[in-house]
């Protein structure tokens, strides 16, 4: 068995109806979402894993930007979290577990959320992460579903963070990069989020395990259009070129290359080591906003102003051919 067979078995469980569930199993979205009230539904969203850092206070910080990002991709405001805590008691000390703990609590504190619980086990390898819980107004949620042909998108974080934690566990990495790639990780999209919402916004999705192109993917199938991507436009940590031009590519990028290479037309002339970084697992990714060309501009040096520097607008939304995503 691998990944894709447990992708397979997730997808292919009983859907039940519920007219509460707006957003479930279903639609592939970022978070689930659940209509308590006509004014407020609540958004649902899960996320662990593996240290991808040395550092544990930075580990846990990451691991909480991330796990708030499918709350800010859906246009809510994140309220609750909770600890998932897998510690291997034996190998680490508790001074670590301790640091973990205090970098995802000060990064969902810096967040205004409040940590109400969690879980922990004992386990052969540290893995941390949430359940976060948002708010919602109902008819206000961000879907990665409504996506318009002439539609421009942005992307607000540059990639490449999955190619460089994976130089990093083979100790190539200098510190310098290092500073810089956690700086990306631990910075929380929520600015991103307000901002797309004042300006307004069609389609959001936050890239993550499936890389750029796999969310762009999803993003087009369930919008039912086409999106033509502009590789000079799209931001990347420069380092992460030259890992891949080293072949330093984590496992979950040629994972993401087979599953979605066939929704997918990329210019022969790009070469390897760019479209590496388009598959590219990403980490408390940035967010993928689709809106109208107007807009677009004006979210762009709102952004700007905002400090979310490497923001760009990257490609556009086309009618044709639906469920592809080009890469020119
Ligand atoms: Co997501
Ligand atoms: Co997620
Ligand atoms: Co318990």
């Amino acid at each position: 068995m691998g990944p894709g067979d447990l992708k397979k078995a997730l997808c292919d469980l009983p859907l039940i109806a519920n007219p509460n569930v707006i957003r479930g199993m279903a639609n592939l979205d970022d978070a689930g979402v659940y209509k308590l009230t006509d004014e407020l539904a609540i958004i649902q969203t899960v996320d662990f894993f593996t240290p991808i850092v040395d550092d544990p206070y930075t580990f846990g910080q990451i691991a909480a930007a991330n796990a708030l990002s499918d709350v800010y991709a859906m246009g809510g405001q994140p309220v609750t979290a909770m600890n998932l805590v897998c510690f291997p008691t034996k190998s680490l000390a508790i001074s670590v577990l301790k640091a973990v703990l205090r970098g995802g609590i000060d990064k969902m504190s810096e967040a205004g959320v409040a940590l109400v619980g969690g879980h922990s086990i004992d386990d052969a390898e540290l893995k941390y992460g949430f359940s976060v819980t948002g708010i919602v107004h109902p008819e206000k949620i961000v879907t990665n579903a409504g996506a318009r042909a002439g539609d421009m998108v942005i992307l607000t974080k540059p990639l490449g963070t999955g190619i460089i934690s994976t130089a990093l566990k083979a100790k190539m990495v200098k510190e310098a990069t290092i500073a810089k790639l956690t700086r990306c990780m631990v910075t929380l999209n929520s600015q991103a989020s307000e901002l797309m919402q004042e300006v307004g916004v069609h389609a959001c999705t936050d890239v993550t395990g499936f890389g750029l192109l796999g969310h762009t993917v999803q993003l087009a199938q369930n919008s039912q259009v086409g999106i033509n991507l502009k590789a000079s436009s799209i931001p990347s940590f420069p380092e992460a070129g030259e890992f891949a031009r080293q072949g330093m590519c984590p496992a979950g990028l040629q994972r993401n290359r087979e599953f979605y290479s066939p929704s997918v037309k990329i210019a022969p002339e790009l070469p390897d080591y760019r479209q590496d970084i388009l598959f590219d697992p990403q980490t408390s990714g940035g967010l993928l906003i689709c809106l109208s060309p107007e807009g677009a501009e004006r979210l762009l040096k709102q952004l700007k102003r905002a400090g979310v520097a490497d923001a760009a607008i990257i490609g556009e939304v086309v009618s044709q051919p639906r469920g592809v995503v080009t890469v020119k």
